[in-house]
């Protein structure tokens, strides 16, 4: 069965007219909610959680008819639900009539690709398990390692000068720096490839050709390491048993590179900007009543980076959240909205410590295989940053901020900052509200703890160093046994 034209099936008799002069304008046939339309995405979930209940429709562009699920348990159990709902967007009904067009402009959203977040059953199996392979090759602790190492370069650039622009010279530039050193490509990491990202997400007239030199650093990093394997993600996940080929190894290393990317940029952004507007929320972490992971959690549930997910699909006629969902019926996995579902947050601004149940990284067989990455990005820098500028504060008006809001996501546009300005510092060092002492030079074979009197610490290393960056101090002289270990240890 087929929906009528303009409206997911079951709705027609649902469809109420909006209040003359309504805020949250832009309806289009059958008085349905234009989204793309809407100035306040959160409003109108509001608004349409209290029209139609957990499950409503609305139009995307073109008013093509869509479902938006609102509820927390209506979420869960779609993405839970492989039997009746899939990611394979060839199933959709208005793409396969031909209401949505080829150039409709959220494409790149539905049109299908040959990767784990399309894919279903045997096939999705096969590809996701090579991902989460991979992933589960990344030791931890060298993560916050190069996650630390990685906050203390980007802090050096401007931390003499005692202002800065988070988004574009931290939040964009981190989850980069530390996918590029993951992924075995470190060399590949500078501005342009994080411009590229930003460029291709934007979907501006230069996004083909960014996509083409991001494809580029990922086709060449793939026949390097078939050639001659590391021990780094794109080898494991090339020497996975499920035995990609190399252009599903180069587009994984493409959905990984992208999701890590944008949703861990919005993720940083929204929790540095909090702890600097909600006095509330920085006293906590000051007097030690919320730890940064903490902080970050709770920005998962307010702000989750992907705030809908284009989309989920009905396999077959069923029913959610009270609506008749008919076979090639689309669905918005509204991750914003259920977190804020009365039903399991009456009180939309309690915090949420302890309680890790948001949909932030959605659920079921496609969850997030890449969390526990994008969790320690954001923890490691926010506690760093802070670290290394105590007295961080906006540098504007908190209503002179801006962002940019799409279906999928909001981001930040700048979070201009001001600081008391500090020296640069080690980068292998663990960061510090006072310069870093230099460790003396000591032989290799030294085990112990002498204090070696304070020195300034030198200039960052530019470019970005590789794994492996030189020791403390930059000059390349050998550390102690136990301080290398403590290093190794603490990651730092
Ligand atoms: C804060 C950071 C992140 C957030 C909020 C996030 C969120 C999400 C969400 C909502 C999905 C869609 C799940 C669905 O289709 O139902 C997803 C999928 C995915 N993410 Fe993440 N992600 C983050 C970081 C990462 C990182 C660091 C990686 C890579 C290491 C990654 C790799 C992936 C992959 C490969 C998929 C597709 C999985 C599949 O379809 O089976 N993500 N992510």
């Amino acid at each position: 069965m087929t929906p009528e034209p303009h409206f997911p099936t079951g709705t027609d008799d649902l469809a109420p007219a909006p209040p003359p002069g309504c805020p949250a304008h832009g309806t289009g046939p059958g008085g349905l909610h234009r989204l793309h339309e809407t100035p306040d995405l959160r409003a109108l979930y509001r608004r349409l959680r209290e029209e139609y209940g957990p499950v409503a429709p609305v139009l995307l562009h073109d008013d093509v008819p869509i479902w938006v699920v609102l509820g927390h348990a209506e979420n869960l159990h779609m993405v839970r639900t492989p039997s009746q709902f899939t990611r394979d967007s060839r199933t959709w009904t208005p793409l396969r009539d031909g209401t949505v067009k080829p150039d409709h402009p959220l494409m790149p959203h539905f049109a299908w690709q040959p990767v784990c977040s399309y894919a279903e059953g045997e096939e999705h199996k096969r590809l996701r398990g090579a991902v989460t392979g991979a992933v589960a090759t990344v030791d931890p602790r060298g993560l916050r390692r190069h996650i630390g190492r990685a906050t203390q370069r980007l802090v050096n650039r401007f931390c003499e000068s005692g202002r800065a622009e988070l988004v574009d010279q931290f939040a964009e530039h981190l989850p980069m720096a530390v996918m590029c050193q993951v992924l075995g490509m470190p060399e590949e990491y500078n501005d342009r490839i994080v411009q590229a990202a930003r460029d291709m997400l934007k979907g501006t007239e230069t996004a083909i050709a960014s996509n083409e030199y991001v494809m580029g650093c990922l086709r060449r990093l793939t026949a390097r390491r078939r050639a001659r394997p590391e021990d780094d993600f794109t080898s494991h996940l090339i020497n996975h048993p499920a035995g990609l080929s190399d252009d599903e190894v180069s587009q994984h290393l493409r959905v990984v590179l992208i999701a890590a990317y944008e949703a861990t940029a919005n993720l940083l952004a929204n929790t540095i900007r909090r702890v600097l507007t909600d006095p509330g929320f920085r006293a906590q972490l000051n007097g030690g009543q919320m730890t940064v992971p903490q902080a970050v959690e709770q920005s998962l549930w307010d702000e989750p980076p992907f705030s809908t997910i284009l989309g989920y699909f009905a396999k077959q006629e069923t029913e959610l959240g009270g609506r008749r969902i008919r076979r090639g019926d689309g669905l918005l996995l509204g991750i914003a909205p259920a977190n804020v579902d009365p039903r399991v947050r009456p009180d939309p601004t309690a915090d949420m410590q302890g309680n890790r149940s948001h949909l932030a990284f959605s659920g079921g067989p496609h969850e997030c295989p890449g969390q526990d990455i994008g969790r320690a990005i954001a923890d490691v820098g926010v506690e760093a940053l802070l670290t290394r500028l105590p007295d961080l504060r906006l540098d504007c008006a908190e209503e002179e901020l801006r962002w940019t809001q799409s279906l999928a996501s909001q981001h930040l546009v700048e979070l201009p900052v001001r600081f008391s300005p500090q020296p640069t510092q080690d980068v292998t060092a663990k960061p510090s509200h006072t310069p870093h002492p230099i460790p003396r030079a000591r032989p290799a074979w030294e085990i112990g703890t002498v204090s070696a009197p304070p020195r300034p610490a030198p200039p960052p290393p530019e470019p970005p160093a590789t794994p492996s960056a030189v020791p403390a101090g930059g000059t390349g002289r050998p550390q102690g046994a136990w301080q290398r270990f403590l290093r190794w240890w603490r990651g730092y």
